[in-house]
């Protein structure tokens, strides 16, 4: 018997088994993992996206392990909160009041409680399909669940929460003229968590707008999207002006942290007592330490480097299906991309699920796996480069996607 229920804590983390073998991690360096027997794998699925710099990057290692020695949990201010605040504000343009927290879900529930308290409304509309966190408001309508798809107008709604179809206009005019107790609009800037669709020209400029037209804000969940594509907000590179937006995993390259970060006017109210901020671990020195080195290091890194090695793969990987007789795209962005066993990617999450095929999806997963890749099993899984996934790690990636397209024809 096991004493950890169902073998592990989050469901997300499970591996099918491969050969009748179940895969154990060992440890984790740059771009690779390493399993039990002393197997090594180039890895994409990177924490779920936990970081950008690939697993243990030594300057964020040893920041980590000074704030350690220095003492991991004050109960009074510290010296590490003011930096990390500091870091993460220049890189946020209008929303430089900060708050950390040690999940994403924690970041996406205080964001929407600041939303809640600035507008004096309360529902929060969230996209079908999207995932913002696993906590009771928005665990509601992520890809795969039941009230997801709404082919027609009734619209899935809980006391607090609407869903709206990503890159439907048309839906969002008709939920402000539905409801008049719209506090915020909750977005991904690609709708990543259902295989990384991407936003429609325009269509998240027009969501702000109509927002803003009907007194709701914008909030960016960029828990997974954020420090990305550049070192800053994802929103900001595409043309989105939140008034709030969550952070979280590659901040902290692979350590518990993530953010919220706001327009000073809606964060007051966590200084002035009508929000409640709290949490034992929240912005604890470690998680502190983390921010501030992750961010001297992305700063430095060249980005449009890594965009471009990415590019260059799923140009590599659809050529490589191709001649395995086999038509493949990509969805997504240089180093976060998703695979769609279809001559063009998912224009909207009702596209995607029509596209969903599991059962290529898990074939390509375990024919990688036999060849030292890992990537996640799940249609709607995510492509995760890091700058540490360089042109020879990249080698090694395409060879075994050439190898995997030729045994699953
Ligand atoms: C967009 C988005 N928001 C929120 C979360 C929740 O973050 P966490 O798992 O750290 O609670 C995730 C996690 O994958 C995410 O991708």
């Amino acid at each position: 018997m096991t004493h950890l229920v169902g073998g592990v804590s989050s469901a997300a983390r499970l591996l099918p088994p491969l050969d009748g073998q179940q895969m154990v991690v060992a440890r984790s360096a740059g771009p690779y993992l390493w399993d039990e027997a002393g197997r090594r794998y180039v890895d994409t699925a990177l924490g779920f996206g936990g970081t950008v710099l690939g697993h243990a990057p030594e300057p964020v290692v040893e920041a980590v392990t000074q704030a350690l020695r220095d003492g991991p949990l004050p109960a009074f201010i510290h010296a590490r909160e003011e930096a990390a605040a500091a870091a993460i504000a220049a890189h946020a343009g209008p929303l430089d009041q900060v708050l950390f927290v040690s999940t994403g879900s924690e970041a996406v529930h205080l964001a929407c409680r600041a939303a809640r308290i600035a507008t004096g409304r309360t529902r929060i509309a969230k996209m079908a399909g999207g995932f913002d966190g696993w906590l009771d408001d928005v665990a509601y309508g992520g890809a795969g669940a039941a009230e997801s798809s709404f082919p027609g107008n009734a619209r899935p709604e809980t006391d607090r929460v609407s869903l709206l179809r990503f890159n439907d206009m048309e839906d969002a005019e008709r939920l402000f003229a539905e409801r008049d107790d719209i506090a915020a609009v909750l977005v991904e800037p690609v709708l990543a968590n259902a295989g990384c669709v991407m936003p429609a020209p325009d269509y998240l400029a027009q969501l702000q707008a109509i927002a803003r037209r009907h007194g709701a804000l914008v909030i960016a969940d960029e828990v997974l999207m954020g420090f990305r594509l550049q070192a800053g907000l994802t929103a900001h590179a595409m043309g989105l002006d939140p008034d709030l937006v969550t952070l979280g995993k590659a901040i902290g390259s692979g350590i518990a942290v993530a953010a919220v970060a706001g327009r000073p006017e809606i964060m007051r109210a966590f200084a002035d007592g009508r929000a409640v901020r709290a949490g034992t671990y929240s912005g604890n020195p470690l998680a502190c330490a983390a921010v501030v080195a992750t961010m001297e290091m992305l700063d430095a890194a060249d980005y449009p480097a890594l965009l471009a090695r990415g590019e260059a793969l799923r140009a590599t990987v659809v050529d490589a299906f191709a001649q395995a007789g086999q038509t493949v795209s990509t969805s997504g962005h240089g180093n976060v991309f998703s695979l769609w066993p279809n001559a063009e990617p998912p224009r909207d999450y009702a596209e995607a699920q029509r596209m969903l095929r599991p059962d290529w999806s898990a074939a390509l997963h375990a024919e990688l796996r036999r060849r030292g890749v890992l990537v996640m099993p799940s249609g709607y899984g995510r492509l995760f480069l890091s700058f540490a996934h360089d042109e020879a790690v990249l080698a090694d990636v395409a060879d075994a996607f050439r190898d995997a397209a030729m045994a699953l024809r």
